[in-house]
This record gives C-alpha cells, structure tokens and sequence, in this order.
C-alpha cells in the first residue's frame, strides 16, 4: 500500500472511515490457503480494517502467491500484517523483513526477546524508513502466556511491563496484549499511555470478549477461528465491528 503516511496514522484514518476495529486472521489449515485467503476477504472487507497472515498460511505458499492475497487485501482497502512474531538476530531479520516488505505487507509482528541492539533494533528502523508498521508482542493471550510473560523481576515488576517499557522507548507503532486478561490490558494502556496501538487476539475461541477488551485499552482485536470456522461468517464479523465501533 504506497501512502506517505506512517502504518499507524494509516490504521487510524481506515478505522475511522470503515468505522472498525476488526482485523481478521486468515488462519486458514485447508490446501488452499490462497484461495480461501481471497474468498474470504472478497466475502467480508466491508467489516474489517485488515487481514493478519500467520507463518503457517505463509510457509506452504509461493512469495508470488503471498503478495496476491496482499494485494487482493490492498484491492479492498484493507491494512495487510505479517505475524511471524520474528525473534531472531538482526542479520536474519532483516533478511525476512526484506521478503515480507517485497510482499507488500504493511506491518509485522516481533517478538522482543532479542533485545535491541542488533536484535530488533535494526528491523523496526528499516521498517520506519520504508514507512512501514512494527508491533511487538508484549503479553500473549494463551493460557500458558503467564509462565513468561508474568515473572516477577527483580524490581518487582512483571516481565510483561519491561516490554511495555520498551515498546514506549523503542518508538513502535503498537504492541499484542491478549484480551483474555483484562487487568493486564488496562495496565497496558495505563503503563503506555495513548500513543502506542494495542492489538489484542484472544477474542472468540481463546475466551476474550470484543466489548471488554476495547472497554479496557484495546484499540484493535484480532479474530481468527470463530470467524473462519463460523456458519455466518459475514453476520459474525459485522457484528463484531458493531461492538468493536460502539465500544469505543
Ligand atoms: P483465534 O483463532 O484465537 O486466533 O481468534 C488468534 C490469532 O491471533 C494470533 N494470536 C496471537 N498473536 N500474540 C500474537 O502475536 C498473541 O498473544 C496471540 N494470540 C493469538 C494467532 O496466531 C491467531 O492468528
């Protein structure tokens, strides 16, 4: 998507106009995910702001194949995100990145384990100069999330709320806090204050509401199962964009 603006003013103006907060996963385990990519977003653009793809949608197809789905994304005016929750050094990182921009993807998601320097540091620069979007996984929304995410450190604070620190000090666009706790996603808002997005997934399937999570500081959810696996996907999603608009 060429504009001049940053991936997060992007995010922002879309979710104004198509008046949602919805972004699909496209988690797809048929042997088609391309065409049920497409299907899917021809079937319910008008509900969503963007599409997210996971590495298992992506491992099986052609990066020729990647970039249709993109552009049929792009085509429907929806925002495009890569999660391959990228957690290696910077050297490999940017290799992949290189591919995921190529593709025309418009943001990715990172894990911040590496740490900065030479770590994530570098990918979130590269992508800012191509005008690109960085979110970082900040406290997932899986059951098992809090054997990491919730250590106690030293100073007392939780795992999660050094990530939450970093992300303000790292200057990304947005960071993943699960909408299955709702106590860490208002810590989440309160720790970053307004200027960073949280993306949460966690809705439907894994627990988390679509009213409470943006009542609590989300600014965006991500839905994958109960929309793909859905009898009506197409009342489904609408009327998550409903409560996801109205929440808020
Ligand atoms: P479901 O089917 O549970 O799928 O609606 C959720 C989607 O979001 C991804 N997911 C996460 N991604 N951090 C992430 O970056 C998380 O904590 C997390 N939890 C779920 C998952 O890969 C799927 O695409």
């Amino acid at each position: 998507m060429l504009s001049k603006m940053g991936f997060k003013s992007l995010i922002i103006e879309k979710a104004k106009r198509k008046k949602s907060r919805l972004i699909l996963a496209l988690d797809f385990t048929d042997k088609e995910p391309l065409n049920s990519a497409k299907d899917k977003i021809n079937q319910l653009h008008n509900s969503l702001v963007g599409v997210k793809l996971n590495q298992h949608i992506l491992l099986p197809l052609s990066i020729k194949d990647v970039s249709r789905i993109v552009r049929t994304a792009h085509d429907k005016d929806l925002l495009t995100i890569a999660d391959l929750k990228l957690s290696d050094i910077s050297s490999t990182n940017l290799v992949a990145c290189k591919h995921i921009w190529n593709a025309g993807f418009d943001a990715l998601i990172l894990s911040p384990l590496p740490g900065y320097e030479d770590g994530v540091g570098p990918v979130i620069s590269d992508a800012h100069d191509r005008g690109k979007g960085v979110i970082m996984l900040a406290m997932m929304s899986n059951k098992g999330a809090e054997e990491f995410f919730e250590v106690k450190l030293k100073n007392d604070k939780n795992l999660y709320e050094l990530f939450l620190n970093k992300a303000v000090k790292w200057d990304i666009d947005g960071i993943i806090v699960g909408a299955t706790n709702l106590k860490v996603l208002k810590k989440a808002r309160e720790v970053i204050g307004k200027n960073l997005l949280i993306f949460s997934p966690g809705i439907g399937v894994q627990g988390g509401k679509a009213k409470d999570a943006i009542n609590c500081g989300s600014d965006f959810i991500i839905v994958g199962r109960s929309i793909i696996k859905s009898s009506n996907p197409s009342y489904l999603v609408e009327r998550m964009r409903q409560e996801s608009w109205i929440s808020s």
